[in-house]
């Protein structure tokens, strides 16, 4: 039985601080870059489709040259195996395409809760693959997983690098997690939204559309390229079926995607060395302070650097719940953050975003405050 959908706690927490709030300590993406800087970058034939643009309904599946942009990005993909729509859309159309009442799912928890949500409500039954804290490190359990496949498990759901723990896992975990997928024979979801802001060239993955027939693999301008604002994503997959149930489904959702949010893209898309660059270096800027902080502050909070990606899960050390302390960082440092319990988890832990400039000026904020406690 499909049940109603519930309310997406993180998106109703940011909608009720994210606007009205001095200083956000827990976003997800990176700085985002203003119109006239990334006009600057479109090169000669980007310049002409942006002057003579028309702002009428444009081509279902997503202007051809973004596609053909996005299709670079990988190694195996061709321009009809993208289909271009909103991150969260794609989501959405991939699950209600792909899954029905009674289907078994495994998806990683903590997540970006519609990773889970979206298939409980159409009334799958979700195994959550936890990771865990050992250590002082973030850890996948790679044996739990095998453990919780079952005869009716249809779809795994993975995101890395992690939001929002920062988790990234070895080339050699990662590989183990597609063998057991293999093996079981099971669709992928993977969601690699953050995947560029690895720390090194060396700790990117391949992505999992490149190594694995049955993967639906979500990329997305909002996060590494730092333009949420487009709301530009994409799905791909070699899957046929697969991808013309999405083409069918986004006649129900939004039929085509913005006109000047395509050709936006497509610049930021060729010119995505410069803009991943600077977003890195943002990120490791921020990780620079985070690490002073939280040594500054070491019987307040575990610090547990992120392997990848531009978000953190410190733990908060005192016996106050985290919740309480989101509250009173509010109140008394006008410093917004995130909670745990808008992941659904439970371990005194807040989340850290690493990509907007204020950062350091968020945590001088916080300083000033539990500097007097
Ligand atoms: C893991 C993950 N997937 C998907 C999304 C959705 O992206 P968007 O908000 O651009 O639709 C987010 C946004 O935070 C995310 O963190």
């Amino acid at each position: 039985m499909s049940d109603p959908i519930t309310p997406f706690k993180l998106e109703r927490y940011f909608a009720m601080y994210e606007f009205n709030t001095r200083y956000l300590l827990s976003p997800s993406d990176c700085e985002s870059i203003p119109l006239h800087a990334l006009l600057a970058m479109a090169d000669g034939e980007c310049q002409i489709l942006w002057d003579e643009l028309n702002l009428g309904y444009t081509e279902s599946q997503g202007h051809p040259l973004l596609r053909s942009e996005i299709a670079k990005l990988y190694q195996s993909v061709s321009t009809d195996e993208v289909i271009v729509l909103v991150p969260e859309e794609g989501i959405l159309i991939a699950f209600q395409t792909l899954l029905k009442p009674g289907d078994h799912v495994v998806a990683i928890f903590p997540a970006y809760q519609s990773l889970h949500e979206i298939a409980r409500s159409i009334g799958c039954r979700v195994t959550p693959w936890r990771v865990q804290l050992r250590d002082g490190r973030w850890f996948l359990d790679i044996e739990e997983l095998e453990k919780s496949i079952t005869p009716q498990t249809r779809l795994l759901v993975i995101n890395f690098p992690h939001n929002p723990t920062g988790f990234h896992p070895t080339l050699a975990e990662w590989q183990r997690v597609v063998d057991l997928a293999r093996a079981y024979n099971l669709y992928v979801f993977s969601d690699e939204m953050y995947r560029y802001l690895e720390y090194s060239e060396d700790a990117r993955l391949p992505s999992l559309v490149d190594v694995y027939p049955k993967a639906i693999v979500l990329g997305g301008l909002s996060k590494a390229f730092a333009l949420p604002g487009l709301r530009i994503g994409w799905l791909v997959t070699h899957d046929r079926q697969v991808y013309q149930d999405w083409a069918i489904y986004k006649d129900y959702t939004t039929i085509c995607n913005s006109a000047p949010s395509e050709i936006l893209g497509l610049i930021a898309l060729r010119a995505r060395e410069r803009i991943v660059k600077r977003n890195l270096q943002i990120v490791q800027n921020n990780l620079t302070a985070a690490a002073q902080f939280f040594d500054e502050f070491k019987t307040m909070f575990e610090w547990i650097p992120p392997v990848a990606g531009s978000v953190a899960f410190p733990r908060l050390a005192l016996e106050m719940p985290v919740e309480e302390f989101c509250r009173q960082m509010l109140e008394k440092a006008q410093v917004m953050i995130v909670p745990d319990s808008m992941f659904d988890y439970s371990g005194n832990h807040f989340r850290v975003g690493l990509g907007r400039k204020n950062f350091a000026e968020a945590l001088g904020a916080l300083t000033k405050v539990l500097g007097s406690r």
